[in-house]
């Protein structure tokens, strides 16, 4: 696999690559790389001839200096686990490398980026369009990888690639648990272990949720009142939305696929952890 720092590097290994007609899948992450991110980058390297993964802390998407300066960074373990799963190409630029000037675009496509994540940390789908667009005009995959762990971005990235005319697919993947249920988190590393075991409940309560045939609101209540009993947990929100256009539902016939998005703090930090789950 090839560490590459610079934008003009790796387009001269794409351009290689492209010149023989090969195929190229591409894996935007922040590094802090798990099962959840392998997951993405075997099943590029599986649909593709070349798999370019990005490493780059974005700035811009941070509205939370904290958030931002806490975020574990493990370059040299990232880059052992792409190589394991068969990755081609590491890309993982400086910060000035991607922003050799202040971004100063301002992206909106209300309501995916204005509810929920975007309502409650302003800015933050503007710095993952400023990113995600720039990284895909290096890379200029036929196919982009994303998890379905960050469900809501799915949804935001899908309509920044149609505004701006991105020629490529975009391929939704399935959240990776713990065996307890618990998504994997970069910010997993952040919990202590009693923190990650009470954690497990958040999927559990809206697992259980699914199997009770009650209405949308008392969903939504026994969810968040399940999770807000247990010590150490507390609901941000959770919304019950349309799955496609985001916008919030009153009836499980109101739209052909339905989910809960949830975001709980965890512990005294407290560390954000993000959920969600298809109720149909
Ligand atoms: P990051 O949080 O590093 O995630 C990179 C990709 O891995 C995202 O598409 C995310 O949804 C996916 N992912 C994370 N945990 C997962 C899990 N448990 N199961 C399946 N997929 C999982 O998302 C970002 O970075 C950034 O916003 C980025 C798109 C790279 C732009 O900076």
């Amino acid at each position: 696999m090839e560490i590459v720092r610079t934008i003009s590097k790796l387009r001269d290994c794409l351009d290689l690559h492209r010149r023989q007609g090969h195929s190229v899948g591409f894996v935007p992450t922040m590094g802090a790389l798990h099962e959840g991110h392998a997951s993405l980058v075997v099943r590029s390297v599986a649909e593709n001839d070349v798999t370019v993964v990005s490493i780059f802390l974005n700035p811009t998407q941070f509205n939370d200096p904290k958030d931002l300066e806490r975020y574990p960074r493990t370059l040299e373990a990232d880059c052992q686990l792409l190589e394991k799963c068969g990755a081609d190409i590491a890309f993982a630029p400086t910060v000035a490398e991607v922003y050799p000037e202040p971004d100063t675009r301002q992206f909106s496509y209300p309501p995916t980026d204005s509810v929920m994540e975007g309502a409650m940390r302003p800015g933050h789908f503007n710095g993952v369009c400023q990113v995600v667009s720039k990284l895909l005009s290096y890379v200029e995959p036929d196919r982009a990888y994303f998890g379905e762990k960050d469900y809501q971005q799915i949804a935001v990235i899908r309509r920044m690639v149609d505004d701006l005319g991105f020629k490529l697919e975009i391929v939704p993947c399935p959240v990776v648990r713990q065996s307890d249920g618990l998504a994997m988190s970069s910010r997993n590393t952040l919990l202590t272990d009693q923190e990650r075991t009470t954690a497990a409940n958040i999927y559990r309560i809206m697992k259980e949720s699914r199997t009770l045939g009650l209405s949308v609101q008392q969903t939504h209540d026994y969810v968040v009142d399940g999770i807000n009993d247990i010590d150490g947990l507390e609901v941000q929100y959770f919304s019950i939305v349309d799955g496609d256009t985001l916008a919030e539902v009153s009836s499980w016939d109101d739209a052909p696929s339905i989910v809960g998005c949830i975001t709980v703090f965890c512990g005294t930090k407290p560390i954000r952890l993000i959920d969600h789950i298809r109720y149909k």
